[in-house]
């Protein structure tokens, strides 16, 4: 009895992680500004090489749900959320290029 609790155990955990790891085919759509949705794709992100953490740490957005961390523009270009890459160095950069991120 106790090996088949273990195995299910074992099992819905696997379950719970397949559905956590739905961020890279999913794009989640920011809409609250006023310039337009941001459509944030999980898999160019992920094709572009990042591990979850690269995002997903104390610092930036601590939890994979969406709406957590309020992002504006101003922690943008200082540099934090996505701001962090979106600098002109290690991505295009955000105060350059406002219509890449707010497409409507
Ligand atoms: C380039 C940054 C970045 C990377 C890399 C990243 N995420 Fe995310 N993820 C985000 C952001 C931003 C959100 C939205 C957070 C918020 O609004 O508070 C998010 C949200 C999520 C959500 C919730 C989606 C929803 O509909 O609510 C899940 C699940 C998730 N991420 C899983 C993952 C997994 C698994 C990985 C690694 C394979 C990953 N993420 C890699 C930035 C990233
Ligand atoms: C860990 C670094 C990193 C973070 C954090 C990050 N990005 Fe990106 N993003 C990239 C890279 C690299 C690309 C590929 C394009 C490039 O090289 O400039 C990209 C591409 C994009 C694109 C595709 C644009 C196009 O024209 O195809 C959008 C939109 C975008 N990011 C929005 C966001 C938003 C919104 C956030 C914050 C919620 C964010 N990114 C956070 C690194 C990052
Ligand atoms: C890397 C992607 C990205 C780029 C580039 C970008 N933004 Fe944003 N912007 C966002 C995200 C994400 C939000 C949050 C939207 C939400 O919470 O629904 C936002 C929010 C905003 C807001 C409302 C909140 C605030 O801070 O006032 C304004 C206005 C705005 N952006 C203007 C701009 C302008 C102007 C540019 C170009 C100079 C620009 N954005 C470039 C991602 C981006």
């Amino acid at each position: 009895m106790k090996k088949i609790m273990l195995l299910l155990t074992i099992v819905s955990f696997c379950a719970v992680t397949a559905v956590m790891a739905v961020q890279p085919k999913k794009t989640i759509s920011f809409d609250k500004a006023k310039m337009g949705a941001v459509e944030f794709s999980g898999s160019v992100h992920k094709d572009a090489g990042f591990k979850c953490k690269e995002c997903h740490n104390k610092e930036m957005f601590p939890k994979m749900k969406q709406g957590t961390v309020e992002i504006t523009m101003d922690k943008i270009y200082a540099g934090e959320l996505c701001g962090k890459c979106h600098d002109g160095t290690r991505a295009f950069s955000a105060k350059k290029s406002c219509k890449r991120c707010h497409v409507k």
